[in-house]
């Protein structure tokens, strides 16, 4: 009968302990949660409050032919040159691992230097592994200056 009581009395009195170490531990569980909430909502601005990619004047339209010209946009290598009457600009980073493509005057194509992979003049991949095609810039005249921006097309 003794020994039945003391059971009685332990049973609540481990209970309240458990009860008070994890009420004492939910706010900073609790506050922990809502500062990487919010410092992820910092890091991740919506969409129209991420800044415009930069427009930039690289040549002048009576200066661009079909042999590519080389410039570099943004801090990354890019290229433009014109085809069939319109103006076409890429970045030079390949999209597999960020080798630099170069032109090849002969084939009319991109090259990667460092796993064999190849774009053609749009481009588009043609061989090897790249996953996608190479980024492309927008590019048009303004008052006779070529100008190069990085839209989604
Ligand atoms: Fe260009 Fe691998 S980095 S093919």
């Amino acid at each position: 009968m003794e020994n039945q009581n003391q059971n009685q009395n332990k049973g609540p009195k481990m209970n309240r302990r458990k009860f008070l170490t994890l009420t004492a531990s939910l706010p900073v569980v609790l506050g922990g949660v809502g500062s990487l909430s919010l410092l992820g909502g910092t890091l991740n601005p919506p969409e129209s409050l991420k800044p415009l990619p930069p427009k930039m004047a690289v040549a002048k339209e009576m200066d661009i032919t079909d042999a590519p010209l080389e410039f570099v946009y943004d801090g990354s290598p890019a290229m433009l040159f014109s085809k069939d009457g319109a103006l076409l600009a890429f970045s030079r980073v390949c999209s597999h691992l960020g080798c630099i493509v170069a032109w090849n005057a002969d084939t009319a194509q991109f090259e990667c230097p460092c796993h064999g992979g190849v774009y053609n003049a749009d481009g588009d991949v043609i061989k090897g592994p790249p996953p996608k095609p190479l980024q492309r810039l927008t590019a048009w005249v303004e008052e006779g200056v070529v100008m190069v921006q990085y839209k989604e097309v």
